[in-house]
């Protein structure tokens, strides 16, 4: 399989599959419990019909959205993740270098692989950074100050990790930071060579944001212990809104669920919030961004930019999202998968397939602007 042979979310995953030592593969596929909320991310969109209209002359389209004060060329970003240089040896440079060929937003994560002043300096397309709020307050102190030295263009706090989901898969393979070869990893190795060629050739595994600060001398730990030992389960609005005061531009909290957090946010000076939930790596049983989408947009749609990430697959669960009132969308594994398959030609080609499903289906749709999408263009089984 090669990556002219990936059309589709499930092809990009299988290709990543067979690309990656199985605790890679499994740290970016899994998610909480019996990944319950994960499985209703994406099969949340087939409750809902598209309705199209046709005859309205859809020659000229165009997809382009206005969220956080940054224009996007398409509605559909690269949301912030993790320890990217493990996935593919080009990790946040090819994310980055492909979002901004498609002009769309790309967040570097608190674990990113790469220093976010550098990748601020070599791409120039729209940038958010995304924060996790460590006990440490000087950390925090000193991570808001790069990120403001680095002229990031939007702050994303995350709010839905105060503790580590229970992630079963990496229990099980003992995926860690930093990736350490336990004997199962030397095995892993061995079955993957191109894999680990590439990891051991290329840069040596660093997370740039926190290497100063965190200790991490003591031995690989497992995501879930850093949250629940390293990130601050005390995080309240009192904290959050002095943040937004500090930062003084465009702030944006992911993790949003409720729609009485939305109406907080609003109060507290955000401009935009990410209806979220990790992708179904935190809370499992917990409600599908989707599925609270319109209970939010009706809530602060008319005030905040309202956003929504976890389970986006196809252009058609984009155009339902926009159709129920959110402002643009996020994607993880979308451009994960397509990551590790095949690095920057990767997310291009994952970019590339998603803007063609998008203009094709608005053509179906009948509409050539995404302002025209409505509530009237989706009915619920
Ligand atoms: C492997 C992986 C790593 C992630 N790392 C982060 C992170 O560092 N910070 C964060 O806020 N969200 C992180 N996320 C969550 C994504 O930003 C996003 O909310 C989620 O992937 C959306 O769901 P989807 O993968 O179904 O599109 C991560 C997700 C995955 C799959």
């Amino acid at each position: 399989m090669r990556l002219q042979d990936c059309y589709s979310f499930a092809d990009f995953r299988e290709l990543a599959r067979r690309r990656l030592p199985s605790p890679i593969f499994n740290y970016i596929d899994g998610a909480a419990d019996d990944e319950c909320t994960y499985d209703r991310n994406t099969r949340c969109f087939e409750d809902c019909d598209l309705v199209p209209n046709v005859l309205r002359g859809v020659q000229n389209i165009d997809m382009s959205v206005e969220i956080l004060g940054q224009k996007l060329d398409m509605p559909i970003y690269c949301s912030p993740t993790a320890l990217q240089r493990v996935f593919h040896h080009e990790g946040e440079n090819a994310v980055a270098a492909a979002a901004d060929k498609y002009g769309t937003l790309f967040g570097v994560s608190s674990l990113g692989t790469v220093s976010l002043s550098d990748v601020r300096r070599r791409y120039q397309g729209p940038q958010c950074y995304q924060f996790y709020f460590h006990k440490d307050r000087e950390l925090n102190k000193v991570m808001l100050e790069n990120a403001k030295n680095a002229n990031v263009d939007i702050m994303m706090l995350t709010v839905d990790t105060i503790t580590g989901g229970n992630r079963e898969r990496d229990l099980k393979t003992g995926f860690s930071i930093p990736f350490k070869l336990s004997l199962n990893g030397i095995f892993q190795f061995a079955v993957k060579p191109m894999w680990a060629f590439n990891y051991l050739i290329h840069e040596k595994f660093s997370l740039p944001q926190l290497d100063d600060h965190v200790d991490m001398s003591n031995g690989p730990i497992s995501i879930g212990k850093y949250f629940t030992e390293m990130l601050d389960p005390n995080l309240n609005w009192d904290d959050v809104s002095r943040m937004v005061e500090y930062w003084d531009g465009q702030f944006c909290l992911k993790g949003i669920m409720s729609a009485e957090d939305a109406r907080k946010a609003v109060e507290i000076g955000c401009t935009g919030i990410v209806i979220s939930n990790h992708g179904g790596r935190q809370l499992d049983g917990s409600r599908s961004p989707f599925d609270q989408l319109s209970e939010i947009v009706d809530e602060v749609g008319d005030e905040i930019d309202v956003i929504m990430d976890s389970g986006i697959q196809r252009g058609t669960h984009v155009l339902k999202a926009l159709s129920l009132g959110a402002k643009a969308v996020g994607g993880g594994r979308f451009y994960l998968f397509a990551l590790a398959a095949a690095g920057q030609d990767g997310v291009e080609r994952a970019l590339e397939l998603m803007k063609q499903e998008i203009e094709r289906d608005m053509r179906l749709m009948g509409v050539s602007s995404l302002k025209e999408l409505t509530r009237e263009n989706v009915r619920y089984r």
